[in-house]
Formats: structure tokens, C-alpha cells, sequence
């Protein structure tokens, strides 16, 4: 039986779809989701995994079965016919990359607008206020000089009305940025949900980020903690600033990136809904342990955190010391700093010392 090719066509273009549709929800390359936010994230990422399974497979058969189909065959040394432009062809190849990248940016858009990305959150502010989510109010207000504009330096020291932060955080801190003239961005906040919007988060904490290691303090308790405690289905924000050069505060499980940058407060918002533990990465090259700048974020029950932070408060005092000593690393050498590490690892010093001396 001669099958037409245009059944053929329309076969393989269903096949090719339920393929990308499939694959795209089972490719199995995220870790867990842990935050009310991973999931916006994930849809977009699915959805741009489905889109690229689809034209790989397609592009890839068209040159495996073309490679197979009009190869050479022996004793054929005649020329192939000469083929010119094709303008239909050329327009549909053209169009649907456009289409496909246009729909892309929109639906990346929407995403990052629907966790915080472009609006502006706080509640403070006058200027901050008045402006809309229309960016060209928001960029008026940030043009706007008088002194209630400096957003940042206000948070900056709201954070360190907190005497933990204020211990933590460099004394001679950089003078904090004026607000950023992007679009709609008063103060970067990433991750505040549509249904909270405008409204102050259920918990702050404050992070410093330092080389090497983050530093988290709970104003309302006063607590200093080397690990980010946070209660399930609360959500968290989390005030960052840098001491030194540029970090960043990621944790793949929550889908979100915020960069801690010196003189500038940063902010990021997110709500847990997964118990267990998870890995706050440093995302961003910042000296040479930068590889070490790492701590667990431990999502817990309400009950579990209140007792924790009962803990943390009893000997508050010493966890003040011993956080502080942990940071002050200036004195080691970088064999005395990496010793924890590279016996994790099982590196004998001696390796070390020869690789430290090589490369001088
Ligand atoms: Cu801090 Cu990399």
C-alpha cells in the first residue's frame, strides 16, 4: 500500500508532539521543587524543554534520514539538481523561531512580573508608593532626589536597627546606592507571590554575605545563626547585603537567585512548602574558596522552628561569638582555612601544600 506522503507528514508531526509533551513533563533534570515560587519556574522551564525536544528531534531526523536517504550510491558520480530558494519554505522557517522566541520572552516575563520581578514592594516608601507598575512612573520616582528616595540606605539601616545585623555587618559599611533607575526595580525584590503583594512579609531575616560564608540574623529575636532556619508556609524575606566583593544567594530547590552586592540591599521572598534540608550555594565567583561558600537552608515545622530558635536564643551570646570567629578567617592560611575541608574531601595536606606551592 503507497501511503501519501502528506499522511505520513501529518503522522510524524503528531508523534514528534506527543514525544515533546511527554518529555517535557518527565525529563527528570530539576531537583525537588521546595517553594510556592518553584513552580512558576518549572512551568516555564518545561514548557522551553518541550519547544527544544520538538525541533531537536525534528531537525536532527530531517539530516539523519536526508544523510541515509540521498547518500551516494556506488558507480553515481553525476551531480545532485540544482536547487534555488524555496521563499514559502524560507518564510515559514523564519516566522515560527520568531513566534516561538517572542512567546518565550512573554511567558519569561509574566513569570519573573508574577514573583516580584517588576514591581515595586515597599511599604514605607512614599515614592514608592505613588509609583504603579507603570515603569515610567516607577523610573520618575527613582529620578526624584530628595533624601526619602535613597530607598536602599533606609533599609540598610532598618536592617541594622537590629544589633545582631548591626554586629555582623561591616561598621564602616559602603554608603548604600541611590535606587537603581531600571525599570520599575525601587529596591531589587525578587519573589514577593501576586496574592501577597503590598503586603509585608510574614518573617524577615537578614543575610550578610561575606568571604567566605553566609551570616543570617532574626531581628525579631536577635539571633545569629551560620544555617537559614525558616518555618513551612511562611513566607520568608530575606534582606541581603555584602560586606566585601559581590555573592550570591542561591537554592536550586527554590528556584530563585538573588545577587548580595556591597552597598546595596537586595531582597528576595519566598514561601517553603517542603520540609527538609536543602543547599544555599554561592552563585557567584568571589575569591578563591568562593567553591566553599556554602550552608544548608533547613525548611521546618512551625513547632521545630520555635524550638530551634528557643535553643539559638539560650545561648545566643556564644552563637554570637562563635559565628563571628568563624567569619574571621584573615589569620589562617589557606591550609589552616581549607583543613575542614579537604579532610571531607579526603585530601591529605601534604597534596595541598604541593599544589599551594606550585602554584607560586
Ligand atoms: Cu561568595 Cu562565591
Amino acid at each position: 500500500m503507497n501511503i501519501p506522503s502528506s499522511i505520513w507528514t501529518l503522522l510524524i508531526g503528531v508523534g514528534l508532539t506527543l514525544i515533546s509533551l511527554w518529555y517535557g513533563q518527565n525529563h527528570g533534570l530539576l531537583p525537588v521543587a521546595a517553594s510556592d515560587e518553584a513552580v512558576l519556574v518549572d512551568g516555564l522551564f518545561n514548557s522551553m524543554m518541550t519547544v527544544s525536544v520538538g525541533l531537536f528531534l525534528l531537525v536532527e531526523g530531517v539530516l539523519i534520514v536526508s544523510a541515509i536517504r540521498y547518500r551516494q550510491r556506488p558507480g553515481d558520480n553525476t551531480d545532485g539538481p540544482p536547487v534555488f530558494g524555496n521563499v514559502p519554505l524560507e518564510i515559514l522557517w523564519t516566522a515560527l523561531p520568531a513566534i516561538i522566541v517572542i512567546g518565550i520572552s512573554i511567558y519569561s516575563f509574566e513569570v519573573y512580573n508574577s514573583i516580584g520581578g517588576f514591581s515595586p514592594h515597599d511599604m514605607h516608601e512614599p515614592v514608592a508608593q505613588e509609583a504603579t507598575r507603570m515603569p515610567g512612573a516607577a523610573i520618575a520616582a527613582t529620578l526624584n532626589d530628595s533624601p526619602a528616595a535613597n530607598l536602599n540606605q533606609q533599609k540598610s539601616d532598618e536592617a541594622r536597627q537590629d544589633p545582631a545585623t548591626a554586629s555582623v555587618r561591616n561598621d564602616n559599611q559602603i554608603p548604600q546606592k541611590q535606587n537603581a533607575p531600571g525599570m520599575g526595580v525601587v529596591a531589587p525584590t525578587l519573589g514577593a507571590s501576586s496574592d501577597r503583594e503590598g503586603k509585608p512579609p510574614e518573617m524577615v531575616v537578614n543575610v550578610t554575605g561575606m568571604q567566605y560564608a553566609w551570616i543570617f540574623t532574626y531581628p525579631e529575636t536577635g539571633v545569629v545563626s551560620g544555617e537559614l532556619h525558616v518555618p513551612l508556609k511562611r513566607e520568608t524575606q530575606i534582606n541581603m547585603t555584602a560586606n566585601d566583593v559581590i555573592h550570591a544567594f542561591w537554592v536550586p530547590e527554590f528556584r530563585l537567585k538573588q545577587d548580595a552586592i556591597p552597598g546595596r540591599q537586595t531582597e528576595v521572598r519566598f514561601t517553603a512548602d517542603r520540609v527538609g534540608k536543602y543547599s544555599l550555594i554561592c552563585a557567584e565567583l568571589c575569591g578563591p574558596y568562593h567553591g566553599a561558600m556554602k550552608t544548608q537552608v533547613i525548611v521546618e515545622t512551625q513547632q521545630d522552628f520555635d524550638n530551634w530558635m528557643t535553643e539559638q536564643q539560650a545561648s545566643a551570646s556564644t552563637a554570637l561569638n562563635q559565628a563571628v570567629a568563624a567569619v574571621d578567617r584573615t589569620d589562617l592560611s589557606p591550609n589552616e582555612f581549607l583543613a575542614p575541608y579537604t579532610k571531607e574531601m579526603g585530601i591529605q595536606s601534604e597534596m595541598l601544600q604541593q599544589i599551594h606551592s606550585f602554584h607560586h
